[in-house]
């Protein structure tokens, strides 16, 4: 058999036996993403990585479509704190997702999830899932931290606006502040409770449009909202939350 024969051979093998050794969904302590490097869901469908926009160097950590050519971010993590060059590294530490600056002789932290440490937090794990949502574990398994509770611009199916009432947790969609600049903008769209719950969307503190309350197909004033089969919608009220 020839060399490189060889090497077809072996990596024909490698598949068979490790079908996802070429593309990784699940980051563990002992693991990093690199700036250029990514993770990628299991089905292929979302990707987690750094990136910068147009007119920025800037980078970012985020989240993007796998199948759509013009990357379209759906989900960022340091919106407001970039990594000025290609040294950044996200890990985990203590149970925490952190991203690093490493291009220094420490490493600085631009931003973590700050969920309290855990025991067992080596054994703590990140895993992009097929609906674009980053779910960290501690050590026991526990979901302690997801981007599904930390919404930026772009509302994806599973995920939910409103709040949860214990937590004082807020699902609440805030625009970017330009097109090259994720950090929080003008605009929000938010669940206000008080009276008949509605969402606003709102400039600053100003209101500039109400949804109207849930008549059990949709919002009232949005009736757009059963104009697409494809989606359906639905609204939860309960002891724990409202979304
Ligand atoms: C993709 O991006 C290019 C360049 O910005 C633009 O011309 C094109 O219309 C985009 N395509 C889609 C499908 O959005
Ligand atoms: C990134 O910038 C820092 C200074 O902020 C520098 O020390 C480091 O070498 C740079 N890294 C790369 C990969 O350019
Ligand atoms: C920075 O963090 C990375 C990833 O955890 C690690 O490999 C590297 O040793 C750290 N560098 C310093 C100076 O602590
Ligand atoms: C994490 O906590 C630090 C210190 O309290 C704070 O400066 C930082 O903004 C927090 N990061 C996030 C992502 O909430
Ligand atoms: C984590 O640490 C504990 C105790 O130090 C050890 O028993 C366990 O095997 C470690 N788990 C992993 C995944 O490294
Ligand atoms: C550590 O994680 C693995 C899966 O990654 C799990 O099977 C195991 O139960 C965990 N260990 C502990 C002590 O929870």
């Amino acid at each position: 058999m020839r060399k490189d024969e060889m090497f077809l051979y072996l990596c024909l093998i490698a598949l068979i036996f490790f079908p996802s050794c070429n593309s990784v969904d699940t980051l563990t302590p002992i693991q990093s993403v690199r700036d250029g490097e990514t993770l990628i869901s299991a089905g292929e469908k979302f990707v987690l990585g750094f990136f910068s926009l147009a007119n920025s160097k800037n980078r970012y950590v985020g989240i993007w479509y796998n199948q759509i050519p013009n990357q379209t971010i759906v989900w960022t993590a340091n919106r407001e704190n970039p990594v000025h060059n290609s040294s950044g590294i996200l890990t985990i530490k203590g149970g925490n997702l952190v991203l690093l600056d490493g291009g220094h002789n420490n490493n600085i932290t631009l931003w973590s999830t700050n969920v309290s440490s855990s025991t067992m937090a080596n054994n703590s794990s990140a895993t992009l899932t097929d609906s674009g949502n980053l779910v960290l574990k501690d050590g026991q398994q526990r979901t302690s931290w997801e981007s599904f509770d930390y919404p930026t611009n772009t509302y994806l199916p599973r995920m939910k606006l409103g709040f949860k009432k214990r937590t004082g947790l807020n699902w609440i969609l805030t625009s970017w502040n330009s097109a090259d600049d994720p950090a929080p903008g003008e605009f929000s769209l938010s669940l206000d409770p008080r009276g008949v719950p509605q969402y606003f969307l709102k400039m600053g503190s100003e209101r500039i449009w109400r949804s109207g309350p849930w008549n059990d197909q949709r919002l009232i004033g949005a009736p757009l909202m059963s104009g697409y089969s494809e989606f359906s919608w639905s609204y939860v009220t309960n002891d724990d939350e409202i979304y």
